[in-house]
Parts: structure tokens; sequence; C-alpha cells
């Protein structure tokens, strides 16, 4: 029998992106993916570092671990345990300290080396836990394997890093400098997935609109020449990317959501907020104007896009002046979908040691005042679409027998009795129920 692996996944869809990746790698060691932790010979944790919450979650779920560890341990079972991603480059030995039954913790740029190191810890040439937070001169790409689509949806990670230094953000910390894989790469991952039975691909980076990545002769391309060739590819249904800066949205990049016909519309550029005051101490390079003339040009280019944003309360020194200009924002772009977050301080950046920092219960109360303004925008978007007939790519199963759930154009999720041999089809559904986080259709 094969031995078994569980790996939990915390943070953004670069982060699932990678435990995709390091599933095709323990696949190809000869491993199997098991939903049930208690059944498992390798527990991964990916872990998250943007959020206080993200990174302490972790420590509650690796102290479940351990129990279950020991548990195994006396009926005669080995467990070995591994962290990888942003907690581990940012704690780094600490995590070791704090939890040193963890058997390794590597960085998300050395993941790669998963598979060598659990021969190593198997042979038990490695008896103490391993920390790898390098960031090596080589890319974790050209030694990952070949992927296999996961589904009819998959993400392609197509850039990783930061240089822009947010100064609320770990993420320059924890991803490094901008990479941009070679166009050719991409192309080939993009064709193996499609041949594998994707028919969306949603290119990933942390900055994915600085792409510039090289291609086949050596020229340095931008993202609008990317998503160009991706839509060539045969077989090929929708392309989306994510996510994006407001300062990197050049010309050619707005023209695309006219020109390619595949590509989904509806975007989602983060503003984070609508003061240049506030913009300014984030150290964002732009203002709250440069964003609302890129979403009119945006419209211009498809006057059927829909907008999505992240959003930041309670940034150190924000007054009520300040935020009442994010919902002006808000008011002014009806974003039909929209994440926010109330300010979290985190150690190391610049942000954290800003003075006149913002209460809990004002970063709490403005943050309620968001999302039900988002929600009703969100909301009023979801029930326009009622009466319409909208293609909708199917993905899940449902609840009951004969339902599926799947994803319109927008990034909605729609419900709909059909067939379940249309699972991972595209098929054309008419709403006719609306709510604030989901459709349901029937089939036509
Ligand atoms: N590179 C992307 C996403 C970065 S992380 C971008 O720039 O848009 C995703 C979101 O988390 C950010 O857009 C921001 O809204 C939020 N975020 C990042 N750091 C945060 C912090 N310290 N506190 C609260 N929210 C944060
Ligand atoms: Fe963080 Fe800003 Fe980079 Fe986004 S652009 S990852 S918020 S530093
Ligand atoms: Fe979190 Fe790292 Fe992504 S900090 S949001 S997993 S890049």
């Amino acid at each position: 029998m094969s031995e078994k692996y569980f790996i939990k996944t915390f943070g953004c869809q670069m982060n699932v992106y990678d435990s995709s990746r390091i599933a095709d790698m323990l696949k190809n060691e000869g491993y199997e993916e098991t939903l049930k932790q208690q059944d498992a010979d390798i527990v991964l944790f990916n872990t998250c570092h943007i959020r206080e919450k993200a990174a302490e979650k972790l420590f509650s779920d690796l102290g479940r671990a351990h129990l279950i560890q020991l548990e195994r341990l006396e009926t005669g079972k080995r467990t070995i345990i591994g962290v990888v991603g942003c907690v581990v480059q940012a704690e780094d030995a600490q995590i070791i300290k704090r939890a040193p039954f963890v058997n390794f913790a590597l960085g998300p740029l050395m993941y790669h080396k998963i598979p060598e190191m659990l021969r190593e810890i198997k042979q038990n040439k490695k008896s103490e836990s391993v920390v790898n937070t390098e960031f090596p001169a080589e890319s974790k790409f050209d030694y990952l394997p070949e992927n296999r689509a996961q589904g009819a949806c998959s993400f392609l990670a197509i850039q990783e890093g930061c240089n822009n230094f947010c100064t609320y953000c770990v993420v320059p910390y924890t991803r490094g400098v901008e990479y941009s894989r070679p166009v050719a790469d991409v192309l080939k991952e993009a064709r193996r997935l499609l041949d594998t039975g994707t028919l969306e691909i949603n290119l990933l980076g942390q900055n994915v609109n600085s792409y510039h990545g090289e291609d086949e002769n050596g020229k340095e391309r931008d993202l609008a020449y990317l998503l160009h060739r991706v839509a060539e590819l045969d077989g090929i249904k929708r392309i989306r990317y994510t996510t994006s800066y407001p300062a990197d949205m050049n010309d050619d990049l707005i023209a695309c959501h006219k020109d390619i016909a595949v590509l989904m519309p509806y975007l989602h550029l983060p503003i984070q907020s609508g003061s240049d005051r506030i913009l300014k101490a984030m150290n964002r390079r732009h203002t709250a104007g440069d964003y609302l003339r890129i979403v009119e040009k945006l419209k211009k280019a498809n006057p059927n896009i829909g907008m999505s944003s992240d959003f930041i309360v309670g940034f150190p020194d924000e007054t009520d002046e300040d935020f009442q200009k994010t919902l002006d924002v808000v008011n002014e772009v009806k974003y039909i979908q929209a994440f926010s977050f109330k300010y979290s301080r985190r150690a190391g950046t610049p942000a954290a040691v800003m003075p006149n920092q913002v209460e809990e219960k004002i970063k709490k109360e403005r943050l309620e005042i968001l999302q039900n303004l988002l929600f009703d925008y969100q909301t009023k978007f979801n029930l326009s679409c009622v009466g319409k007939i909208i293609p909708v790519l199917l993905e899940q199963k449902g609840r009951h027998k004969d339902q599926l759930i799947g994803r319109t154009p927008y990034m909605q999720n729609l419900h709909v009795e059909t067939n379940s041999a249309n699972m991972n089809k595209i098929i054309n559904v008419k709403v006719v129920e609306a709510t604030t986080n989901s459709l349901s259709g029937k089939e036509i």
C-alpha cells in the first residue's frame, strides 16, 4: 500500500497553485492523497503570513497535528510533519522553536526540495528538524515536475514576488523580488493543462500585470503579449489574470479586454483606500483619481466589465474623512464583488511602527460599514443577472442529486439542475434566482 499525504492550504491563490504543484511532486514519488489527516504519513501545511489571524491559525493546527502524530506513533506509524509557505519565510527557525515536532520547514521558493527532504528524513539521515528559507538564484519552476489539470479551472503561476513594498505588506519579504517565467514555459504548462482537461486558465502572480518574461528570442514581453499568446492556444475557453497593481495597468493590457474574446469580463484590481493621503502612506504608486481613470478606460474597452478590489480599513492615521473617501470610490465603481480587511500590524513592515494606530473598535465599525455597502452592490449586480442567459463552467457537485455548481464569467457561483455528465463543461443557463453570494438557474 502506498503512503499517503495530506495538505492543508492557507492564504492566496498562489498558495493554492503551489499546493497543487506539491501534490504533483508527491504523486510522482508514489504517494497517494488523503483528505483525512489521521490517515496521512505526511502532513503538510502551506501557510500564509498576510494577517495575524492567518499565521496564528497555523499554530493551533500544528498543535492538533502533533497529537495525531503521537497517537499514530502508539500504533507504530510514523508521521512526518512539514510546514511550507510564507509563515516559514517570516518566522524562519522560530517555527521549530515553537513547534519542535515539525520535521521540516521550507520557504515558498524552496518547496521543490520536498521529495529530497522526505527521502533524507526517511533514511534517518536527518534526525533534527530542517529549516530552509533561502531565496535561491535558480527558479523553483525549473525543478517542478510536469503538471496536470486538477479540473476544468486551473491556476498557472507566471510571476512571483513583489517589488512594490506597500508599507503594510509582508509579501515582498516572504516571496522575494519579482520573477517572471519565460513565455515558452508558460505556454508549455498551459498546453499541458488544456490537454488534461482544463478549459479555464487563471494566470497568477502577486503582481501579475508587472509580468516581464522573455520570449523565445530573448525579448522581454509584457502581460498583454502573453495573454494574446495564451488566447491562441487550441481548446482554451476562458482566461483570467490575478492580482493586478493599478500603476501597471498599461494601455495594451486594457485593450486586451476589448480584443481577446476569451478574456473574462471581470478584473480584480485592488485600490486598498480611496484617500490619497493614506495611499501615499501605504506607498501605493497611484492616487484614487489614477485608479478611477483606469476603471473608466477598462469600461470603455469592455462596457460589460465587472470590477473587484481589496480594501484595508484602519490603516495608521486613517480618519473618518479618509474612510469616507474609500466609500466614495465604492459608490463610483460599483464593485460586483470585493474583499475587505481590517489593517493588521505585521512585524518588520514600516506601517507597524507608524504613529496613530487606529483602535480595534473603530476598525471593526469601519469594516462593517464598508462591507454592508459592498454587499449592497454585489447583491444588486447578482439580481441584475436574473432573466439573463449566462454561460457557466460547471466544476463542482451540488448538494442534491443532479445539481452541479459552476462559475459565471463574473466568478459568481451558480447552481443548476443538470445531467452530471455536464461536469467540467460550459453550458448555457437562464438565471432564475439571485442572492448576495450565489445564483441559481435553469439549463436551456
Ligand atoms: N499583490 C496583491 C495581493 C496582496 S495580499 C495586491 O497588491 O493586490 C492580498 C490583500 O491582503 C491585499 O490586497 C490587501 O488588501 C490585504 N493585506 C495585505 N497586507 C495586509 C495587512 N497588513 N493588513 C490587512 N490587510 C492586508
Ligand atoms: Fe503586497 Fe503591495 Fe506587493 Fe500587493 S503590491 S503584494 S499589497 S506589497
Ligand atoms: Fe499569504 Fe503568502 Fe499569499 S503571505 S496571501 S500566502 S503570498
